[in-house]
């Protein structure tokens, strides 16, 4: 017999394709499980006022829903919902029905800045045997992390940011050693770095920040060689960083450690981390001098050192393009804004702030103003006239340049419509105030040389004493 009579005639095969297409489009029902479970998650949300769920509706196919998707047999693998942080009516109030535990197939729970779902952590989740990816973040969870999490062994990313999950991290979280993505920030998490952590070979994401931990930032995070991201900022770790940190210098892109009650010298180390793009170790207790390695970062976007006690010399950074830097309230004397920030062309925020900066600002002729969203240049030895500068910032949003020496006549200042924030006090500014600040959020023009009425403002008094005739609430009426 011919072989080639076993294929089916064109037609044929052309005609079951069709039909196999009528077929998964008319019949193709999600599995009644997963329908139940999905309603029942619904009538758990009290509020829903930008319908998020509203596509959720019983006569339909569960995987047309919006957030959902099926695999070709059609049962559940995915719950996505989004709230729109921007869209003040983007939430979901109401608790996660355990019922989820019904879709079966679930891979991956998305439930993110959904802002008012409450409750402990969904329990149900152990009996999904196939849960992979849990992302319930910005929302309202509370209690603790349960002790047996090291059950879900297949977990590759757990993500509970932004909750308000209190007490220790389980030490079955060793067991999860899949885990590429572990993100614990933002909630009221106490305790240490666990030893077990040394365990998740996978991590690439560490994030831990925005908690009530504390202890020493452990030595072994070193072996966790695929990290790109360690956040630990805003706890209370104290001690040094530890130099087994070095071994993560290939890969690292962000390493933030702000806002702790670290010290020590910052470690010449740094230097050799040449992917590093954001580097936060503001608010702590470094003291020394920046290693000159620090040349070598030449991929830095964000630098944040602010907060220290930290000395000259500055290196002279080969960035080709800071984005924001802020070396504020050490002990610098910077003398110059570095050439490195002048000439980058990306830069949007700039905060120098008690640097030692000794310029007259009329001669500072950044290469890029286009971007800049906040420029501080505070408790300077800074003069001249931020006129030109403003007037070339078309984006600002704020500006801060209180205890300088600026002299320059305000009415002669164009206020961009994106500003909001503006900080002269105590400088030389003369001149009226233009009726442009009472559609700022804040403004502080005390201890300078103005005259003339306030406009209407419902800033304290504060904001505004100390010149030489300024009149009007909150100060006392101007004499007719
Ligand atoms: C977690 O695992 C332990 C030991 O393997 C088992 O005894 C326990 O029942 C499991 N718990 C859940 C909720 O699956
Ligand atoms: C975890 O790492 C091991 C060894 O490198 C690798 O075989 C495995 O695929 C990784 N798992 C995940 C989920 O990336
Ligand atoms: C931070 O830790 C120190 C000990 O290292 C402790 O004395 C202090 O009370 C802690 N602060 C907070 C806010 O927990
Ligand atoms: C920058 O890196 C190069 C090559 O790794 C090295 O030779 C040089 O000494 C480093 N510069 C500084 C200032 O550390
Ligand atoms: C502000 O910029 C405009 C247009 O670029 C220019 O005409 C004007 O003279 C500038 N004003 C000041 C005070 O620099
Ligand atoms: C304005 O600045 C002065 C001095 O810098 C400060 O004492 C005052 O509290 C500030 N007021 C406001 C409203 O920011």
């Amino acid at each position: 017999m011919n072989s080639l009579c076993h294929f089916p005639p064109l037609y044929v095969l052309v005609f079951s394709l069709l039909t196999l297409q009528y077929l998964t489009t008319t019949t193709a029902k999600c599995h009644v499980d997963d329908k139940t479970g999905l309603l029942d998650f619904k009538s758990g949300i009290t509020a829903d006022p930008s319908g998020l769920l509203a596509s959720w509706k019983p006569g339909t196919d569960c995987c047309t829903w919006s957030g959902i998707s099926c695999q070709p047999d059609n049962r559940v693998t995915s719950l996505t919902i989004f709230g729109q942080p921007d869209q003040p009516n983007s939430f979901l109030s109401g608790t996660i029905s355990s019922s989820l535990s019904k879709l079966q197939h679930l891979n991956g729970i998305y439930l993110q800045n959904l802002r008012n779902l409450w409750g402990t952590f969904p329990n149900f989740v152990f009996s999904l045997p196939r849960i992979q990816f849990i992302y319930i973040e910005n929302n309202r969870l509370s209690g603790q992390i349960p002790g047996n999490i090291g059950n879900l062994t297949r977990l590759e990313s757990l993500s509970l940011v932004g909750n308000r999950f209190s007490g220790r991290i389980p030490n079955s979280i060793s067991e999860l050693t899949q885990l590429g993505q572990l993100n614990l920030g933002g909630n009221l998490l106490t305790g240490t770095i666990l030893d077990g952590i040394r365990r998740l070979k996978n991590l690439t994401i560490l994030s831990l920040g925005r908690n009530r931990l504390s202890g020493s930032i452990p030595d072994f995070l070193g072996t966790l060689t695929e990290l790109r991201f360690l956040r630990l900022s805003h706890n209370n770790f104290s001690g040094k960083i530890p130099g087994s940190i070095s071994a993560l210098a290939p890969k690292l892109l962000n390493l933030e450690l702000g806002h702790n009650a670290l010290i020590g010298q910052i470690p010449d180390f740094l230097g050799n981390f040449h992917a590093l793009d954001t580097l936060d170790l503001s608010w702590n207790l470094f003291s020394g001098t920046v290693p000159k390695t620090f040349e070598n970062l030449t991929k830095i976007f964000n630098l944040d050192l602010s907060h220290n006690f930290l000395v000259d010399p500055f290196p002279d950074m080969n960035v080709k393009g800071i984005e924001s830097l802020d070396l504020s309230y050490n002990d610098f004397h910077l003398v110059n804004i570095p050439s490195w920030v002048t000439s980058s062309p990306i830069i949007y925020s700039l905060k120098l702030a008690k640097c030692g900066i000794k310029i007259k600002l009329d001669g500072w002729k950044p290469k890029e103003t286009y971007f800049y969203d906040y420029i501080d240049l505070s408790e300077n030895e800074i003069s001249g006239s931020p006129v030109g500068l403003l007037n070339r910032t078309d984006y600002l949003v704020g500006f801060y340049g209180s205890g300088d020496q600026l002299r320059f006549n305000l009415e002669s200042m164009r206020f961009v419509k994106t500003l909001k924030y503006l900080d002269f006090s105590r400088n030389l500014v003369f001149g009226k105030l233009p009726k442009a600040i009472s559609g700022l959020k804040l403004v502080n023009v005390s201890h300078n040389h103005l005259c003339g009425p306030i406009p209407a403002t419902k800033l304290p008094a504060s904001a505004f004493e100390g010149n030489d005739c300024l009149c009007g609430s909150p100060l006392p009426p101007c004499k007719v």
